[in-house]
């Protein structure tokens, strides 16, 4: 099955009231891992290719592995941009076969984030890639943040309506109190703040950060409207603590296959796990 845009499932996911996993990949096992898990599952599925992971990899090859991936599947697979940087970054991840892309503006003022999303999305839409936006900050949010310092950082619902009004995005990005990484405390979301932004904005919303995150807030998240999960830390780990635990076993062993090939099962099991979390098991054929 050819890549697909986003948009087809997220459409799919509001109508049935589920979110889909998007799965952050940095080498060959985690793309196969990611494709084994969804296939396992019967679900749909986005691969993400962080800022981190076109450095280490390069973008010819994390294209290359994703198409590789999707020949002779079934399920729908889209290839996204993760926290794109820049208009240049997206016109060259388009030019390389992304059937989404993220446009991070989040560090910018609200008109300049504004101004750069929708030149992207005019980009973007004419050749069917799909485009996400970011408004407010994520980051190392403490337990005991203060209602102001919430209002500072989170995301405003009033500037969303007015950004994707603006923008025409096909999906929203919000900061309600995840972060990326690994987590010291329990997160904590604002769910009051998130039904207001999905209310107003009436566009799948993406929840950004969501390793670490308790299953409970999650599917609370996606009753509220979020309908794209990012996933990235929780592989990471589950893939490098059976590196570790394979040479502690084995420490003479020097076939890197017999290390990395038990490291992207465990990837496989965490991706199937969350799959089920968020609902999308079973719905690859809906899309
Ligand atoms: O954009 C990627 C994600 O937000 C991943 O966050 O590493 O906390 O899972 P995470
Ligand atoms: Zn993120």
């Amino acid at each position: 099955m050819p890549l697909v845009n986003i948009s087809r499932i997220l459409q799919s996911a509001d109508n049935g009231g589920w979110a889909v996993g998007a799965f952050n990949c940095n080498n060959m096992e985690i793309v196969q891992a990611i494709i084994s898990a969804a296939e396992a599952e019967n679900a749909p599925v986005i691969i993400q290719a962080s800022q981190g992971a076109i450095k280490y990899a390069g973008l010819g090859f994390i294209t290359a592995l994703v198409m590789q991936a999707v020949q002779g599947t079934r399920i729908p697979v889209a290839l996204h941009l993760d926290h794109g940087t820049s208009y240049d970054q997206v016109v060259r991840c388009i030019r390389s076969g992304f059937s989404s892309v993220m446009i991070d503006g989040s560090h910018l003022s609200l008109e300049d984030n504004i101004a750069l999303t929708k030149r992207v999305v005019e980009t973007a839409r004419p050749v069917d890639v799909s485009v996400e936006a970011e408004l407010g900050r994520l980051g190392g949010v403490e337990d005991d943040i203060s209602v102001d310092e919430r209002d500072a950082l989170f995301t405003n619902p009033e500037e969303a309506y007015r950004f994707v009004q603006e923008t025409g995005v096909d999906a929203l990005a919000v900061a309600i109190g995840t972060a990326h990484g690994l987590y010291k405390g329990t997160p904590r979301l604002d769910f009051p703040r998130l039904e207001k932004i999905r209310a107003l904005v009436k566009l799948p919303i993406v929840l950004h950060g969501s390793s670490g995150v308790p299953a409970d807030a999650i599917r609370e998240a996606v009753r509220l409207g979020v309908r794209k999960v990012n996933i990235d830390t929780d592989i990471r780990q589950a893939f490098v603590n059976e590196v570790r635990r394979v040479l502690d076993e084995k420490p003479n062993e020097i076939d890197p296959r017999k290390v990395l090939g038990p490291a992207r099962e465990a990837a496989v099991e965490v991706i199937r796990g969350k799959i089920r979390l968020f609902g999308s098991a079973g719905k690859a054929d809906e899309i």
